[in-house]
């Protein structure tokens, strides 16, 4: 099974990332070597998905100038508030920059060397995140029988995290296990990341799959053979509302009148703690060029009102359980997700 590397670590000073906007055409990398560059990376979704923005972030701030105009404490904050301005909604960017700041004054306060101990709070936020994947697929695995057929929206595989995915994961886990999985995936209207990106990754692990446009899940649904509706989350309050991809709120509701089990993965990272419910989640508003067309190809008259936010809220009483690295949780047991002993901040 061949998982792509979205991000990689140049050994030269720089972060290799994989182009997410050009896939799944050409499979181009850029080489970015200063803050700006990936705030740039990250608005643009060159590198997109919640945990892997947070990763990605995290390698960005050790680009920060050491001493120069500033100190290098004032310039690591800098660099994390221009980062954390990229995208507004998914929670994994201010967590990861969080741990980054918290590592960055201790190192200070410590007088110890910054870039090293930067370096390896993001390897470690990496590393977090690779392993917070593979207990989701654990805690996901099961609800996959030989043969099932199971349905997706958006990205949230390993073009996502950090590593296998989080909606992905039980999927991966199931095809690593010998046994024959196949999805349904939503296309994920305006920018394609299901029919661009999940198909993509889908097609080079080898596991079968059929694209469909949005508008036609509740049709496949209705139909019978989808197993269940594995999605991610860019973040979830307190009381289980989960933000992720525009459309995902209307395929619950197509999931609920069909009687099909709607799953949300997604690691503690995208657990928003001070979020009671989904209407303290600020949802992100983008360009109307995103659907008024895509690569140059117009789809509707000139200057056409548009409206596009980037993400909805499913409410929780839609959500049939929350595939964590905790395990398989109700929404009521959310809070079960607080900072474990080695996930804190080193
Ligand atoms: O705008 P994107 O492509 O970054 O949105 C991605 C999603 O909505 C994902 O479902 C979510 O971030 C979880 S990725 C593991």
């Amino acid at each position: 099974m061949t998982l792509p590397r979205p991000i990689q670590w140049t050994g030269t000073g720089a972060v290799r990332l994989l182009d997410q906007t050009a896939l799944p055409d050409d499979e181009r990398y850029l080489d970015i070597t200063t803050v700006a560059a990936m705030r740039e990376a990250i608005a643009s979704l060159r590198v997109r998905g919640a945990p892997l923005i947070g990763i990605a972030a995290a390698i960005g701030v050790t680009l920060a100038p050491a001493g120069g105009a500033g100190s290098t404490l004032e310039n690591v904050r800098a660099a994390c508030d221009e980062l954390d301005a990229a995208r507004p909604t998914a929670v994994n960017l201010r967590w990861a920059l969080d741990r980054m700041r918290r590592c960055a004054e201790v190192a200070a306060a410590g007088d110890e060397p910054m870039a090293p101990a930067l370096r390896a709070e993001a390897q470690a936020i990496w590393d977090d995140d690779r392993a917070m994947c593979d207990r989701i697929g654990e805690a996901g695995a099961g609800l996959i029988a030989d043969g099932d057929v199971v349905l997706t929206h958006c990205n949230a595989g390993a073009l996502a995290t950090g590593g296998i995915g989080t909606a992905l994961a039980p999927v991966y886990l199931t095809h690593r296990r010998g046994r024959r999985v196949t999805v349904v995936v939503d296309e994920t209207r305006p920018l394609l990341q299901g029919s661009r990106l999940t198909a993509w990754e889908l097609g080079r692990a080898g596991i079968p799959y059929t694209v469909i446009a949005d508008g036609m899940a509740a049709a496949r649904l209705r139909l019978g053979d989808v197993r269940c509706v594995l999605v991610g989350a860019a973040r979830i309050a307190t009381n289980g509302d989960v933000a992720n991809k525009i459309g995902t709120y209307g395929l619950a509701l197509a999931a609920r009148a069909h009687g099909v089990p709607f799953y949300v993965a997604a690691p503690r990272s995208t657990v928003d703690f001070a979020a009671a419910d989904g209407g303290a989640i600020p949802i992100e508003q983008r360009a109307a060029g995103e659907v008024r067309g895509f690569r140059g190809a117009v789809s509707t008259p000139a200057g056409a009102e548009v409206w596009n936010p980037a993400f909805d809220v499913t409410p929780a009483e839609l959500v049939t359980g929350y595939l964590t690295d905790a395990g398989l949780l109700a929404a009521r047991e959310l809070g079960r997700l607080a900072p474990l002993p080695e996930l804190a901040v080193r």
